[in-house]
């Protein structure tokens, strides 16, 4: 019995990840918590560390290493909003949620350096 608790568990996590891509819908957690935090980094491999690389550091295709940045909060909003250079606009890409999650998760890169 304990073996089906694991899976009823991992399954609806699992699920809750891939629907909650880019629906409006989706989740009211509004940054800086944990949540916030995890989201942010998962965001982040799938749409940035192709470029970026996931500990920020790649600068594939002319990318910043991003634990160099020195940008504040608002100004990484702002590039991850607009783009800048070969870097696409995801403004329309992600929910506002999920850039001020990612944001949080660009500038957590830096602690770790
Ligand atoms: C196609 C490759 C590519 C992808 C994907 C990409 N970036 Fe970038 N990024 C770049 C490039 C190139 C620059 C430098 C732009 C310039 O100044 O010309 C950059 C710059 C930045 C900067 C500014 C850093 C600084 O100090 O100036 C931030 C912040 C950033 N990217 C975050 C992100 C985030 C967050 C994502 C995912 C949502 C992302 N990037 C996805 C290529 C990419």
């Amino acid at each position: 019995m304990d073996v089906m608790c694991d899976r009823t568990f991992v399954l609806p996590a699992m699920l809750w990840l891939l629907t909650c891509g880019g629906s409006a819908g989706c989740a009211a957690s509004t940054s800086t918590d944990g949540a916030g935090l995890e989201r942010g980094a998962a965001i982040f491999d799938a749409q940035c560390a192709l470029c970026h690389g996931r500990d920020g550091r790649l600068g594939l295709s002319g990318a910043k290493d991003l634990t160099g940045s020195t940008l504040d909060r608002d100004q990484v909003v702002g590039v991850i909003m607009n783009g800048r250079g070969a870097m696409m606009a995801y403004g329309k890409v992600l929910t506002p949620e999920e850039v001020q999650a990612v944001a949080d998760h660009v500038l957590a890169l830096r602690a770790v350096r």
